[in-house]
């Protein structure tokens, strides 16, 4: 019985960028242009690369690292309202701004409140509150209520805490 030659599994054109879980978007690190893939696909590769070097430096002045995230938002000063303690899923977290960066502010117990930067440490992605967990929207990592541990995905380490305490009906910068 002949025996067929094998067809490729995967076609030649899937998008996904190296470091990603199988299955995963083509996300790039960052939302505010193209990525460095949909560059090279376009018209003209030398162009691109100078137009992709030009925004891929865009970004990187645009998204602070996780750490820097923490120590800009930490630096709006003690007192600050990040976010109202009404307002925190108990079990859950909730996205917020302080001084112009993104934070999640999570609340594991009733009256336990614990603030992050929401920058992720794999990539830079926007991390968002997820089912009783922290959930980056872009390769799927994964980090806890408590102490943003990581749980699962690429994330090389945990989020930066951002010292935050209660005080009366608000959650503000210790
Ligand atoms: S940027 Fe890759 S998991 Fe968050």
């Amino acid at each position: 019985m002949p025996i067929s030659p094998p067809t490729s599994p995967v076609p030649r054109d899937v998008p996904r960028t190296p470091d990603a879980a199988p299955g995963a978007a083509d996300v790039g690190p960052c939302a505010c242009g193209p990525t460095r893939r949909q560059l090279l696909r376009g018209t003209g590769v030398a162009a691109g690369a100078i137009a992709g070097a030009g925004v891929l430096a865009a970004c990187a002045e645009q998204k602070p690292t996780p750490q820097e995230a923490a120590a800009s938002a930490s630096a709006a000063g003690a007192g600050t309202v990040v976010v109202a303690l009404a307002d925190v899923p108990v079990g859950g977290a909730v996205s917020a701004k302080v001084g112009g960066q993104d934070v999640l502010v999570t609340q594991p117990t009733q009256g336990e409140v614990h603030a992050f930067s929401a920058i992720c440490t794999h990539a830079g992605c926007t991390v968002a509150p997820g089912d009783g967990e922290l959930l980056c929207p872009c390769h799927q990592s994964r980090y806890a209520l408590t102490d943003a541990a990581v749980l699962g995905g690429p994330a090389p380490e945990p989020l930066p805490a951002i010292q935050v305490e209660v005080s009366g009906d608000d959650v503000v910068l210790a």
